[in-house]
């Protein structure tokens, strides 16, 4: 069993295909991480399960690999402690936390605003550019800045788990710079598409960011260094000049126009 759990994830699903309907019922599903190359021991070290469910998990796929053999199953170390209980973040995790909020409710518009495109009229056109720029200097510079150039770099960045969201944020940012050039040409078709696209990426990404990521992250941290976190997150925000005051008024006002 240790050699399995030694292997890539992607490898041992390739052999062992039930296992990774296995892990999708531990809600441990590897399915939305587009790079696959995590160690079978990351990844149930990452997702940090309460220990009982852990060991019944990994039962199961030790039958699965081992269907003819008794196979003990070893437990998983984990460098702090597992907390099962609710979610509860440290300062700096929490802001971010909150930050996916205002991104959750543009999310949760997205259809609304499909559904009444408009790429034709002037007021259509503003409104997606609105929406563009809510993405690049909400969502992107003052929010996946604090990620990208502060939280990531107390982490090895080879790490599995942080290229999948730094692949994610290139893909929400290629998929804005589909949108601007679609509308560019008036084309409504790709706007749309690339626009729900945006909006289940983010989906995903927020949902890997607060289950999995963030506990992660903070059971790593030390106290000092969670520290420090926060106060370079403030100077982030500091630096990058403008509050999210705007972005708030802009998302309550499509809020209030897409009101049923
Ligand atoms: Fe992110
Ligand atoms: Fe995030």
């Amino acid at each position: 069993m240790e050699t399995y759990l030694n292997k890539g994830i992607k490898e041992i699903i390739d052999q062992f295909p039930e296992v990774e309907n296995i892990l999708n019922e531990y809600d441990v599903g590897c399915a939305p991480c587009s790079v696959g190359t995590c160690l079978l021991k990351d990844i149930v070290e990452i997702h940090s399960l309460p220990e009982d469910r852990e060991q019944e998990m990994m039962t199961r796929i030790a039958k699965t690999i081992y269907p003819d053999r008794e196979v003990e199953v070893p437990k998983i170390k984990r460098k702090i402690e597992a907390k099962p209980e609710e979610l509860k973040y440290s300062p700096p995790m929490k802001k971010l936390v909150d930050e996916h909020v205002l991104i959750k409710r543009w999310i949760a518009l997205i259809p609304a605003v499909v559904k009444n495109l408009d790429v034709e009229s002037d007021e259509g056109r503003q409104l997606i550019l609105d929406g563009v720029e809510f993405i690049r200097y909400y969502a992107d510079r003052y929010h996946h800045a604090k990620e990208e150039d502060v939280l990531f770099k107390y982490f090895d960045e080879n790490l599995e788990i942080l290229q999948v969201m730094y692949e994610d944020h290139k893909t929400g940012r290629n998929h804005v710079k589909t949108i601007l050039e679609a509308l560019e040409r008036k084309d409504k078709a790709t706007v749309a598409k690339h626009l729900t696209a945006y909006g289940e990426l983010l989906t995903q990404h927020i949902r890997k960011e607060d289950e999995i990521l963030l506990p992660w992250m903070d059971r790593n941290l030390t106290d000092r260094q969670i520290g420090e976190l926060f106060s370079e997150f403030n100077q982030t925000d500091e630096q990058i000049g403008y509050s999210p005051a705007k972005y708030e008024t802009f998302i309550d006002r499509l809020e209030e126009q897409y009101k049923q």
